[in-house]
């Protein structure tokens, strides 16, 4: 099976009350890990790219690792651009092979917002390639852009409607109280999604796909290995488990995680160097953190986002 779009995934995926899980691959480790959970329980996947892991990794190397993976598992897989900054890098990874690509222009003002993103679905269309919009702004750090709490902002229900008619968008990523990175909500807090805004986004926009970003749980457990291993990462909280599974049975359909395939990684070669401090092979080191990648995504995948079997 050659790489799909999301298109019928997540018309499956609204239909059934689940979510697929968005993960963000940089090297083959992660790729493996991800897609080896995914086989296992027969998932449907998406795999997504960043500037930032394109930059590091190379486009050709990611594409083919992700073939490879297509191959591999045999399951039905999107490749899927994060945060496309602007039109001429969307346009590169639509003619690079992606199925699928996310224009980020929710920085910008509304109506240049709506210009950028039509543009670049007229040319994704034009190619069979589906496209993400955003409306509101996350707070955290992607790339190069660090966006601090006061300069977040809501997505505002009123807006969406107009904006999803106007640009011709696929699906639509939403502000509702997530954020990139560990450090997303204050310790001592109880951190609550605004699912009062997903109903009335939902009510305006029925039966269209809606994205959640900033969706990593940070699990305690892997902060305290990191910790617990020569590093120091304080108060560091994600978003509750049980609010991204009430978000995947709403009009969620794609649930992006990345901050924890991190944390997993780290954690654990973190705790093989400290228990095995004379060895170097990096195979040694990485088989562990992919080990827990795969552990992971597995337990995300079967209790969390709820599309276990429906490859
Ligand atoms: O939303 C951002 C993703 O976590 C990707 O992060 O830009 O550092 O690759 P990155
Ligand atoms: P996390 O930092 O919460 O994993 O979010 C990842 C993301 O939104 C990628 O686009
Ligand atoms: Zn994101």
């Amino acid at each position: 099976m050659p790489l799909v779009t999301t298109k019928e995934m997540f018309e499956k995926a609204y239909k059934g009350g689940y979510a697929i899980g968005a993960f963000n691959v940089n090297n083959m480790e992660i790729v493996q890990g991800i897609t080896e959970a995914a086989k296992e329980v027969n998932a449907p996947l998406i795999l997504q790219v960043s500037k930032g892991a394109r930059a590091y990794a190379n486009h050709t190397y990611l594409m083919k690792l992700v073939e490879a993976a297509v191959i591999e598992t045999g399951l039905p897989i999107a490749l899927h651009l994060d945060h496309g900054s602007d039109y001429e890098l969307c346009k590169s990874c639509i003619d690079g092979g992606f199925t699928s690509v996310m224009i980020d222009a929710s920085g910008k003002p509304f109506e240049e917002n709506i210009a950028i993103t039509r543009k670049v679905v007229e040319y994704a269309h034009d190619h069979g390639v589906v496209v993400e919009a955003e409306l509101g702004t996350l707070a955290g750090i992607e790339d190069e852009v660090n966006v601090s709490a006061e300069d977040s902002s809501y997505t505002r229900p009123e807006d969406v409607q107009e904006f999803v008619e106007k640009t011709g968008c696929d699906s639509l990523a939403i502000a509702i109280g997530t954020s990139h990175g560990a450090y997303k909500f204050k310790p001592g807090t109880n951190p609550q999604l605004r699912f009062d805004i997903l109903e009335e986004v939902e009510k305006r926009l029925p039966g269209f796909p809606i994205v959640l970003h900033g969706a990593s749980s940070v699990p305690q457990e892997f902060v305290n290995i990191i910790n617990a291993n020569g590093g120091k990462m304080p108060g560091a909280i994600g978003v509750p488990e049980e609010q991204l599974r009430k978000a995947a049975s709403m009009a969620v359909c794609k649930i992006n995680i990345d901050s924890d395939l991190r944390l997993a990684l780290t954690a654990n070669i973190r705790k093989y160097f400290n228990d095995h401090p004379d060895h170097f092979d990096p195979r040694q080191y990485l088989t562990p953190g992919r080990a827990a990648i795969k552990e992971m995504v597995k337990h995300k995948i079967v209790d969390v986002l709820g599309c276990d079997g429906k490859a």
